[in-house]
């Protein structure tokens, strides 16, 4: 299948679908379209997948959004698109780059750690501050945000 990976233009229709399933606070992801970088998968002309990523300081940058089309699931492509950010930040010289995720998405959890993330810290109750109805996967409720780390330090300067 060929996917290929570019920037969202302003002549896309923004893919609030996928967005929202990645999160579903409206005006998060409308911050996050505003601030962040976003780039997309596109398969013969359409949009299947999408990535933001925030800079959260001169050292940082954050996945703060990414989602693929259901029908487009399991064939990698959340993979590539995280390769691809990760790439883009360390060009940026970042150092490392982070992401976010609930308590309760184990698909998610096995995801980043595949791509190389490591835990790195824990904020209790995030979900039950910010999120108005309750959120339950793989029959867990998710109450704590994960967050995750992976260091894209390039040592040889490659
Ligand atoms: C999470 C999501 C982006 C994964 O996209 P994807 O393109 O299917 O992911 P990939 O094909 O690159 O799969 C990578 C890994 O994710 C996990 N995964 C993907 N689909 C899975 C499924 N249906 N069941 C279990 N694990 C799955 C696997 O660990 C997989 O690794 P593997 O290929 O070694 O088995 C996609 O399921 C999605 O859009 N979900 C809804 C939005 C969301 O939850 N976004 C993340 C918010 S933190």
């Amino acid at each position: 299948m060929e996917i290929l990976i570019r920037d969202l233009l302003s002549s896309d229709s923004t893919p609030y679908n996928l967005l929202l399933e990645a999160d579903p606070s409206i005006n998060k992801v409308n911050r996050h379209l505003s601030k962040g970088k976003c780039f997309v998968s596109i398969y013969s002309s359409e949009i299947v997948g999408i990535i933001i990523i925030n800079e959260k300081n001169t050292h940082e940058n954050e996945i703060v959004n990414l989602a693929v089309l259901e029908k487009f699931r399991g064939k990698g492509i959340a993979k590539k698109l995280i390769k691809y950010a990760v790439d883009y930040s360390r060009n940026k010289g970042k150092k490392s780059i982070f992401v976010g995720t609930g308590n309760s998405s184990l698909n998610q959890l096995a995801l980043y750690q595949k791509c190389g993330f490591r835990l790195d810290h824990i904020i209790i109750n995030y979900f039950i501050e910010n999120y108005d109805h309750d959120i339950i996967e793989n029959g867990i409720t998710c109450v704590d945000l994960v967050m995750l780390k992976k260091s894209i330090i390039n040592i040889k300067g490659i």
